[in-house]
């Protein structure tokens, strides 16, 4: 089939992550999407800033409200985060105009995605957010998919990278006999590429909360409401905290949490003490961890990296794919004779 043409704005670590994912695996890619995945514009701030990746190939888009409009790119990528500003006019005009829209910013969606949800809806396009939520973990689909015939009770988990590499990291220093400071710790989350543009979003637990808000709205059919997340971070917690956890057999984690009862839904962010039997304190580094309960199918624990480029550049490729199976039929719902690229081995012959 034709490419599906691709508008990528915002080259930073996911937009980065999404270049290099769709060069190195443009094959296989092309294969499970059913035609090539080809980015053909770009658009960022700075055009001189070097950023490691060969953009030779692509235009370079001053005007990203262009993009919108132009017949000769299918899907808008947006990775430039921010709940408002220039991130959010691009999607109501690519929206309003009937261009597919792919996102990974949770920010926008917690507190505009019905909006933007209602004008996809509209003009009949596709609005992705798989990367939106817990980075590379397909939490997405699971919930509207894998989920999707079950009564949710409970949906949790750890929803920001940054704060359990944090809380990991001074936890595993501590018990080496070397601890180590928060500020420091939060710097090489930076550095690894795992915080907001604004880290006191991940620390104060803001992040967490626009992921839940997204999450909460799947897994129970309600409003997207941000406002309604009572939110507390962990900027101050120090190193004894996480000593005296240790010690009557706990591990801090930042966890958000939203529960459908009786009295309605409530959807909380804040440090919580996990017994060292609960899967979540085991939950390392950079890892994000989506528990759903469900009246059918039981507890679901999915888990994965959240945050980071290569686990959100996957995701955001995952939409990508799904937008050229909307177009072309999905390749790869049951492979056949002529997507086989190699037969399985006679397991009987090793
Ligand atoms: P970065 O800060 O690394 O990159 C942001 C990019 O957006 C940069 O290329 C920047 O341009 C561009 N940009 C910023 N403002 C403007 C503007 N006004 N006009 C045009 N371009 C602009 O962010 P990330 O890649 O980390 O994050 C991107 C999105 O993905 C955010 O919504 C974030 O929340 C989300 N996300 C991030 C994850 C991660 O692990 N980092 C994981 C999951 C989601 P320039 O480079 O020229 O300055
Ligand atoms: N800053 C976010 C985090 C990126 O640390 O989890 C992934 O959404």
């Amino acid at each position: 089939h034709a490419p599906l043409r691709v508008a990528l704005v915002g080259l930073g670590t996911v937009g980065g992550g999404v270049i290099r994912l769709l060069q190195t695996n443009a094959a296989l890619i092309a294969r499970r999407a059913g035609c090539p995945i080809q980015i053909v514009a770009i658009s960022a701030r700075d055009r001189n800033k070097d950023r490691g990746v060969d953009l030779s190939p692509y235009e370079w888009v001053d005007d990203m409200t262009t993009l919108a409009t132009r017949d000769d790119i299918d899907v808008v990528v947006e990775l430039i985060g921010g709940a408002d500003g220039p991130a959010l006019t691009l999607a109501r005009q690519c929206l309003s105009a009937g261009k597919p829209f792919v996102t990974a910013n949770k920010a926008m969606l917690a507190h505009h995605g019905l909006d933007l949800a209602a004008l996809a809806e509209k003009a009949g396009v596709a609005l992705k957010y798989e990367a939106a939520v817990a980075g590379g973990i397909p939490v997405i689909k699971g919930m509207r998919e894998g989920a999707a015939a079950n009564e949710i009770s409970r949906v949790y988990g750890i929803l920001n990278g940054t704060c359990n590499y944090i809380l990991t990291t001074m936890e595993k220093a501590k018990e080496s006999g070397n601890p180590r400071g928060f500020d420091e710790v939060l710097k090489e989350a930076q550095e690894l590429g795992y915080a907001e543009a604004d880290p006191s979003f991940d620390i104060d637990g803001v992040d967490a909360a626009h992921k839940l808000t997204i999450l909460a709205s799947l897994a129970f059919g309600t409003e997207l409401d941000f406002d309604a997340v009572a939110i507390t971070g962990i900027r101050h917690v120090i190193a004894a905290d996480i000593a005296e956890a240790a010690a009557l057999g706990y591990r801090i984690r930042l966890v958000g949490m939203a529960e459908n009862g009786p009295d309605g839904l409530f959807q909380r962010v804040h440090p919580m003490l996990v017994p060292l039997d609960h899967p979540l304190a085991h939950v390392d580094g950079s890892l994000n961890a989506v528990v759903a309960e469900g009246n059918f199918v039981g507890r679901l624990f999915f888990q994965g990296r959240g945050a980071g480029d290569g686990p959100t550049a996957s995701a955001v490729v995952a939409d990508l794919i799904d937008v050229a199976r909307d177009e072309y039929g999905d390749a790869l719902a049951m492979p056949v004779a002529a997507l086989a690229q190699q037969k399985p081995a006679d397991a009987g012959k090793r």
